[in-house]
């Protein structure tokens, strides 16, 4: 009898999720003996029992498609909401996954993802997870696919704010994604030649930076570029929400301050200062070759795991091979930049300011 594999995707949408539902689903529908059913928008879609069946025809022509077929959503199966109320549905999932006769699941994410196909997982069900992030920050794998794509359209704006800030003489501070991480910013900053790029792992003192730009002017260089993720934060107000407990931090660190750094940096310079807010744009739109090829392999790695009835891992990249790491290991930990990364040592050897000193 073929074995019915369920598969969904969760959380933020990322270029190379059609790429990876292709890669597990061809690997696994030309074993012969398997059926693949992908679940509408995330955990919402296996609570409300809501799949289309996922055959050759539906997995074709899908590789260059950027979003999800299979649409997303936030929703946690712990806390959903339902009627008004944010319910925990465990159970409903279970009792659906087993009334399909499902032989695991692969759930596709981030962070989050990851914790919750663990909860998943500890409930009794099968289930199998891949990497996908803008923000690059699940542990235990060098990237996630969607990395690639958002770095490289970032690094297209750096690139084309270069011409303007430089015609104008101005400061321009772009404003990445990345949540709590600054993986987008350094990539893209230091990838587009910014002259100061600001991560929530470094908070940053405005006239560190402001004397940066100074220093450039000085030298005849009438304009700068200053790429920020969304997560930094500055020196004074990381002292105050260390004092705060950690969820306030994370949502402070989520408002975004982009405005207010410009109006400190124009203050402080007296040079003009605009902001530009990338936002969704870095999440749009076709894969990068990279992030096909990441999730392609992932993809494939996980349905030959599969075929091996081998479940509870995520599928990683360490070290040029793909491995299964259990799912205990990264549910949870968020992968920051360490302080001796490599790419902060070339920012740093050529001078690009990272506000700190
Ligand atoms: O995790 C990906 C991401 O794009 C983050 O960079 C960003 O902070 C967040 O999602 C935005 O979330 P939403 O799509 O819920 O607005």
């Amino acid at each position: 009898m073929s074995k019915l594999v369920g598969i969904l995707t969760s959380g933020g949408d990322t270029p190379g999720l059609n790429s990876a539902i292709r890669a597990v689903g061809k690997t696994l529908l030309h074993a012969d003996d398997y059926t693949l059913i992908g679940f509408l928008d995330g955990y919402r879609g296996l609570m409300e029992n809501r799949f289309v069946e996922l055959n050759d025809a539906f997995l074709s022509g899908i590789i260059t498609r950027g979003g999800t077929i299979l649409g997303s959503s936030r929703d946690k199966p712990h806390k959903m909401p339902v009627g008004g109320k944010i319910m925990d549905m465990t159970d409903v999932i279970v009792e659906n996954y087993h009334k399909n006769h499902l032989s695991g699941l692969v759930c596709l994410g981030g962070g989050g993802t990851q914790k919750n196909s663990y909860r998943l997982a500890q409930a009794g069900l099968n289930v199998m997870t891949l990497p996908k992030t803008i923000d690059n920050d699940v542990m235990h794998t060098d990237v996630s696919f969607g990395y690639d794509t958002a770095m490289m359209i970032a690094t297209e704006a750096v690139d084309r704010l270069h011409s303007t800030a430089s015609s104008h003489h101005r400061i321009i501070i772009l404003e990445t994604m990345g949540h709590k991480v600054g993986w987008l910013a350094l990539g893209s900053g230091l990838a587009g030649g910014a002259d100061v790029i600001l991560l929530p792992e470094i908070p940053y003192d405005e006239q560190v930076v402001a004397d940066a730009i100074l220093r450039r002017t000085r030298e005849g260089k009438k304009f700068s570029i200053v790429v920020v993720a969304e997560g930094a934060i500055s020196k004074s107000m990381a002292k105050v929400l260390d004092e705060e407990n950690g969820k306030e931090k994370v949502e402070a660190m989520l408002k975004t301050r982009t405005p207010q750094l410009a109006a400190k940096l124009e203050q402080l310079t007296g040079r003009e200062t605009r902001v530009t807010i990338l936002g969704y744009v870095q999440r749009g739109g076709t894969p990068t070759p990279y992030d096909r090829l990441l999730s392609t392999s992932l993809g494939t790695r996980c349905a030959e795991e599969i075929k091996k009835d081998k479940w509870g891992f995520m599928m990683a990249y360490q070290d040029t091979k793909i491995v299964p790491v259990p799912l205990e290991k990264v549910a949870g930990p968020v992968k920051y930049i360490p302080k001796n990364h490599y790419l902060l040592d070339s920012a740093r050897n050529m001078g690009v300011c990272l506000g700190d000193k």
